[in-house]
Parts: structure tokens; sequence; C-alpha cells
């Protein structure tokens, strides 16, 4: 007979090694809510689960325990000798252009594509961040939900430290590029504005700014492993030592927060109206795309022209790298590089049980 604790038991044991298996950078505490918030998330109603707000409260009795925080990270100089992320994460690696490069160049052009990066965390951080969570807060009080309520405040609180972090290494990375202003291949136009202001008004009925938020945020997850991936890769010698810290820092917070993007979507979105749900699938399409196709004025464009001002000499590829990078929508390997299911596999678990978003098969790669 196949009994529940004997069933809860195995479950631990495969989550236990699945956690380790996805996670990096453990310091020996093993996080019990993950376990619990596997367990939740797998198990059919039948098997009479722990609330979200159960799970809730045992996340907030794990943080006051100490474990497993993002702590500040105190920088030293930045050596350009080295990466700052892996080459995959940038659009020109999957550029013919790419070949054109030298060995510095193709090394500048991904440090600066990495300051890029980060600013993309920072717009999260600092703008949809404070869009979204406030409004679910504020539900979550009328839901009689106090402990995930409290989860949602530390978030907020966490991610103003964040952004803090990312400004810091980026002005410390480049100085000339950041004097005046911490957003420069990214900068936060009215538009942007908006659309994030819009997204925190509609997060009060659709799911679609919480799913993006989680998908960015188990990204950063990925990213973090990638990055010290390479530096094992090179025997501890390919990646800049402050852009390491930072990024394996930032994945303490974020992990606990990808569990409680779940338990918000159960808690707030998971009885939708049919209406609600088309139109959330219909959103989470538009944004993504905009999020994911290149543009000719878009911010990886802006990355190649400082580029050209490092290494004037690029200036004659100026055309062909625009032409190539807006090229790069129609590219199953550069689209995958941003979005999948190695990159982010429990958002995209979640997106598979919501029918609203079968029309991601129609143009992402690998969602079928
Ligand atoms: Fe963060
Ligand atoms: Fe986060």
């Amino acid at each position: 007979m196949f009994c529940k604790p004997l069933y809860m038991a195995l479950r631990s044991v495969l989550d236990g090694l699945m956690l380790y298996g996805i996670d990096i950078d453990e310091k020996g505490c093993l996080y019990s809510p993950v376990l619990v918030w596997n367990w939740y998330q797998e198990q059919p109603a039948i098997m009479n689960v722990k609330s979200p707000e159960t799970t809730a409260g045992e996340i907030l009795l794990a943080m006051r325990s100490g474990c497993n925080r993002t702590q500040p990270v105190t920088l030293t100089s930045i050596d350009h000798d080295k990466y700052f992320l892996p080459p995959e994460y940038t659009q020109l690696y999957y550029s013919p252009v790419w070949a054109d490069l030298d060995t510095a160049q193709r090394l500048r052009y991904t440090q600066l594509y990495a300051l890029r990066t980060n600013e993309v965390i920072m717009l999260f951080e600092r703008y949809l961040v404070e869009a979204i969570l406030p409004p679910i807060a504020e539900r979550l009080a009328n839901m009689q939900m106090p402990s995930l309520r409290q989860l949602v405040l530390e978030t907020l609180r966490e991610e103003r430290d964040h952004d803090a972090m990312f400004v810091s290494l980026n002005r410390a990375s480049r100085p000339d590029l950041y004097r005046a202003a911490d957003f420069f291949f990214f900068p936060p136009s009215p538009e942007v504005r908006r659309f994030v202001t819009t997204m925190g008004w509609l997060s009060r009925w659709c799911a679609y700014p919480l799913w993006l938020l989680f998908f960015i945020e188990e990204s950063s997850l990925a990213m973090a492993r990638e990055l010290a991936k390479l530096e094992r890769q090179h025997g501890g010698n390919a990646v800049e030592s402050n852009w390491l810290a930072v990024h394996l820092e930032h994945t303490h917070d974020e992990r606990r927060h990808t569990l409680i993007d779940r338990l918000l979507f159960d808690s707030c979105y998971a009885r939708r109206s049919a209406t609600t749900r088309r139109l959330d699938g219909w959103l989470f399409s538009r944004t993504l795309k905009a999020m994911m196709f290149p543009r000719a004025r878009g911010a990886g464009v802006r990355v190649v022209e400082q580029l050209i001002r490092d290494y004037p000499e690029l200036a004659s590829l100026r055309a062909t790298m625009v032409r190539e990078i807006v090229a790069l929508g129609q590219n199953p390997d550069f689209l995958a590089s941003i979005m999948s299911q190695r990159l982010a596999p429990r958002a995209w678990k979640l997106f598979h049980r919501c029918p609203e978003l079968n029309g991601l098969a129609n143009w992402l790669p690998g969602y079928a």
C-alpha cells in the first residue's frame, strides 16, 4: 500500500536532490520551505496539502533563523580582463558578425552587455516590483493572509537592497557611463514607466505581471549558475570576482522569491474568470515579445554604439551589427537563450499548467 507518509518522505528526498542539482552556492542549510513548497506544488488536491498561508509562515520562520538571505557585497577594484557574464547571454554571440570581432572586442562587448543586463534587473526590481507587490499585499490583507503579506513586504524591502547592489556594481565597473544616472543603456522612458504602471494596475486582476516577475527571478538564478560554471570551467580565472560575488549573493533572496511567486499565484490568481485568463494569455505573449525581440533603437543597439565608442575601428560594422541584432527575433537559439525550460524550469512548468498560454507555442522555441 502506497501510504502518504512514505510518499512524502520519498518526495522530500527527491526534491532535496533536485534542489541541490539546480541551485548554487548553498551554505549548508537545507532550505526546508523549498521542500514544503515542492511538495505543495506537486501534489494532487486529494493529498490534503498545506495552504499557501501555512507554507508562507514556514518560510518566514526560516528567514528569521537567518538561513539563505542575501548579504551586502563589499566591492573591490574591477578586473576588466575578465568576463562579467557568459557571452551566451549577449545578442551578438548569436550573430554572424561575432566572428569578425577579436578577443578583446568580444570581451568588452560582453562586459557592456552585462551592464545592460544589470539595468534590466534593476528596472524590474525598482519599477515592476514596486508597481505590482503593494496591490498584492493589500489584497492579501483583505484575504486574511498575514504571513504571505509579510513575505511580500519583505520582498519589496529586499529588492530595494538588490537594486542598490547592482547600481554600485555597474558604477564600479564603468564609472564613466554611470556618473550622472543609474541607467545608461536602458533608461526608463515615460513610455516604459507607463507600461509598468499599467501592469501594476492590471495586477489587481491579471496574473501576467506576476508570471513575468517569476520568470525574471528564476532566470537570475540560472544566470548566476552559468557564471559560476564559466568560472569553474576556466579553473577559477575567467569571471570578474565582484560580478560573481554579487550575482551569487543575489540568488539567496531570489530563490525564496520564486517560492513566494508561486504561492501568490495560487492565492490570488488561480481562480480568475475565463475572460481574464484570455486577456492574461494575450498580454503575457505581447509583453514577452516586446522584451525578447530586439529593436533597431533598443538597448542592445545602444550597447553596440558604446562598443564602437570604445573601439572606433568597428564603426564600419555598425550597420551590419544593427541589422543582425534585429534579425535575432527569428533566431531560435537566441530566443531560447532568453527563455527556456532550462533557464526557468519552475516558471515554465507553471506556464504549461495555464491553457491560456498555449499560444506561446506559436512563436517560442521549445514551448510546445
Ligand atoms: Fe532581486
Ligand atoms: Fe526578487
